[in-house]
């Protein structure tokens, strides 16, 4: 069998606040891998729609995320920048695969369970059927590698299972290659501020949960010295963490930012108050989100300029895309090509 050339494909969703969860759980570990692959980028406007998204408010906060990847250091030149509803074969191949996944694979899908909520009668279609759309996002490309938070792997374990169904039905061994998750960094998993046990959401009521990428200075000082702490000194060791899930994520968070392990972030800090280690978060966090975010700024006062890099994108989506697209629709048995 031949090895499949190293592709990436993530994706992340244009739902605005973008936060610091986003940047160091998803768009931070985006920029590494341009070093060792081709890498596509894809803000997922898709997605976003299972939820009912204000069109004005979707179009922007599409503008944002391509500026957030951009702002933090993926080239839209050496790599691929685009959004997935420019590409119509993300939707074509989404159906398709809706054909060969059964219902019982989704029915499996927590995030799906947490989302539709108490009145699942009430979810769009789309959000039950968005891991579907998912898979196909990754296999149009035929991509190897998916950089994705934790809570994603289930989904990707479901593409993982269509890719292999669809082989299989269509008498094509090999044709869909198994994606393989990327989970990289020690602070993927970003928590509320004001509570070590959510994750940074940015649907939380409370501003003071979350740092967002547009956070001037200030308010990022602010929000993480009125950050939860709880009443005992920092911890000598990471054991010691066991419990003190305000202490992990503070902790976590200056690791992820200053690119050390948490070890060794621990050990600077063992026996510390909390509001030394709030002083020195608040720097690092200042000097490392404050330059994207005003970088973001300027790019978001020039759409015309994201708008082409999206178009450029999309473009060079499409010439990978059309050519797998067209061995599917022959597999599948589609005329017309
Ligand atoms: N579901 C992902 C999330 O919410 C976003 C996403 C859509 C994605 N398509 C993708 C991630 C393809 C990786 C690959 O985070």
């Amino acid at each position: 069998m031949t090895q499949p050339t190293p592709r990436v494909l993530s994706g992340v969703q244009p739902t605005g606040n973008l936060h610091l969860g986003n940047y160091l759980g998803a768009i931070r570990n985006f920029v590494g891998l341009q070093q060792t692959h081709e890498c596509l980028y894809c803000v997922v406007d898709m997605h976003a729609i299972t939820v009912f998204q204000d069109p004005a408010e979707l179009a922007a906060n599409t503008r944002e995320v391509a500026a957030a990847f951009i702002a933090a250091g993926v080239d839209p030149k050496s790599h691929i920048v685009f959004n997935q509803a420019q590409v119509l074969q993300h939707a074509e191949l989404a159906w398709v695969l809706n054909c060969v996944a059964r219902m019982g694979w989704l029915n499996r899908m927590t995030q799906f369970k947490e989302k539709a909520g108490k009145d699942r009668e009430k979810a769009s279609v789309g959000l039950y059927v968005y891991p579907n759309l998912m898979a196909a996002d990754i296999l149009l490309y035929k991509a190897t590698h998916v950089p994705v938070g934790e809570d994603q792997k289930q989904h990707l374990e479901l593409a993982r299972d269509i890719a292999q169904k669809f082989n299989n039905d269509f008498n094509a061994a090999d044709f869909f290659p198994q994606p393989e998750p990327l989970i990289l960094g020690d602070a993927t998993r970003v928590m509320s501020l004001r509570d070590g046990s959510k994750k940074m959401s940015k649907s939380d009521p409370s501003d003071l949960s979350r740092i967002t990428m547009s956070d001037q200075a200030d308010d990022i000082a602010k929000k993480i010295r009125k950050a939860k702490t709880d009443p005992d000194a920092l911890p000598e060791t990471v054991a010691g963490l066991e419990g003190r899930p305000e202490a992990a994520n503070l902790l976590g968070i200056f690791a992820a930012l200053s690119d050390k392990p948490l070890a060794e972030v621990v050990t600077g800090f063992a026996g510390k108050q909390f509001s030394d280690l709030k002083t020195d978060l608040a720097d690092l966090a200042i000097e490392k989100i404050g330059p994207i975010g005003a970088e973001m700024k300027r790019l978001n006062e020039d759409p015309a300029t994201i708008d082409a890099i999206l178009a450029d994108g999309a473009e060079r989506a499409r010439a990978i895309a059309e050519p797998i697209m067209g061995e599917v629709r022959k597999l599948v048995g589609f005329l017309g090509n």
